[in-house]
């Protein structure tokens, strides 16, 4: 039988509810499909940090490479300073693995409320390819005269033609595979930001030459945020930089019924990947099994897709929209009609 070794992840507030009713259903995905999952668990995230001032072991990091993928939960804690734990867990998982994709599906289920009127499930139900290792996100920059009248900050953008090209290559071949309209968006600023934009532009059309079967679109990024709430039927795949990519997959959660539904897998092609729900500890809800974790539940089914565990993964997706369209009331903490360990449950009932 096939076996695969995940690396568990559970992190920090709501994160361990959340990733606690994802390994239910993958165990019970598992089952159904004849294939194992052996879990180990990390205890990364604020607890820790706040023990031995240790966010990511350098060991660990070299151990997290020889699993077949990583399931995280949520990173960020109310006593410590933001920043510390992002940038020393989330953020370095990424860089040095080197996760390059953050694929983040901006899918609305049946029965699921969307706040953008008259737009249903046939409307809004594309993927965001978000650049994942460069941008504003390498820390390079810093101040001059910090604390002075003449304080400088600079925060540079970082985007190499190799990062851009395999980001862009990455987004054709995923939109080839989906087989829906056909199509990649660009989301820029060409009209601002003429060096970074200049070089996704050329490498979008030198690489999308090669695919004479995909649309190639472009739409600068406020107008992607207009068109997102407008015209959501538009898109397909949306190819973009790490920090466009953060904003419009925040609307894009939005759009197809909130934070406790939307998932994203920040990927390696070659190594590694880590697939997570893409909202944060929500510290408030933390213990109060009202959490949402529809959203730890998809990530899991994308890491089962990642893992060739195709059937599996499609019989995980059918399970939440069943529970979305038969059972839960909303997709909100405390508002769902049953609490975080019963959502699982009855995706598990319907895998
Ligand atoms: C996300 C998050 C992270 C990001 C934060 C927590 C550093 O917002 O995964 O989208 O900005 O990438
Ligand atoms: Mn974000």
């Amino acid at each position: 039988m096939t076996s695969y070794k995940i690396a568990v992840i559970p992190g920090d507030g709501t994160g361990p509810e959340q990733v606690k009713e994802g390994i239910k259903v993958l165990n019970a995905a598992a089952e159904r499909n004849s294939f194992k999952l052996e879990m180990t668990a990390y205890d990364f995230g604020g607890e820790r940090y706040l023990r031995t001032r240790e966010t990511l072991p350098d060991n660990s990091l070299e151990e997290l490479k020889g699993f077949h993928a990583i399931y995280l939960g949520a990173i960020g804690h109310p006593a410590v300073k933001p920043g510390i734990l992002e940038k020393g867990i989330l953020l370095r998982l990424r860089f040095e693995l080197d996760l390059y994709i953050n694929l983040r599906p901006v899918k609305l289920y049946p029965g699921v409320d969307t706040p953008l009127k008259d737009k249903g499930p046939q409307d809004i139900n594309f993927v965001v390819v978000r650049e994942n290792t460069e941008g504003l996100y390498t820390g390079s920059g810093g101040f001059l005269k910090k604390g002075t009248p003449d304080e400088v900050a600079i925060q540079t953008s970082i985007n190499t033609r190799q990062g851009v090209e395999r980001c862009i290559r990455y987004a054709f071949e995923y939109c080839r595979k989906r087989n829906r309209q056909k199509k990649v968006t660009l989301c820029g600023k060409t009209n601002v930001l003429t060096y970074a934009f200049d070089l996704w532009e050329r490498v979008f059309h030198e690489i999308g030459s090669a695919y004479p079967d995909i649309k190639r679109d472009y739409a600068h990024v406020d107008a992607t945020c207009m068109w997102m709430v407008k015209n959501p039927e538009w898109f397909d795949v949306i190819v973009t930089d790490n920090m466009f990519g953060d904003i419009i997959t925040d609307l894009g959660a939005m759009i197809q019924g909130g934070m406790g539904i939307a998932a994203g897998g920040n990927i390696n092609p070659q190594g590694v990947s880590m697939f997570e729900p893409i909202g944060g500890s929500a510290p408030k809800y933390t213990g109060k099994n009202m959490i949402n974790p529809l959203a730890a539940i998809c990530a899991a089914a994308m890491m089962l897709e990642h893992l060739g565990e195709e059937k599996a993964a499609q019989t995980v997706e059918n399970a939440v929209e069943q529970v979305c369209a038969r059972h839960l009331k909303s997709l909100s903490a405390g508002e769902m009609g049953y609490t975080t360990s019963e959502v699982g449950d009855l995706v598990v009932r319907y895998i």
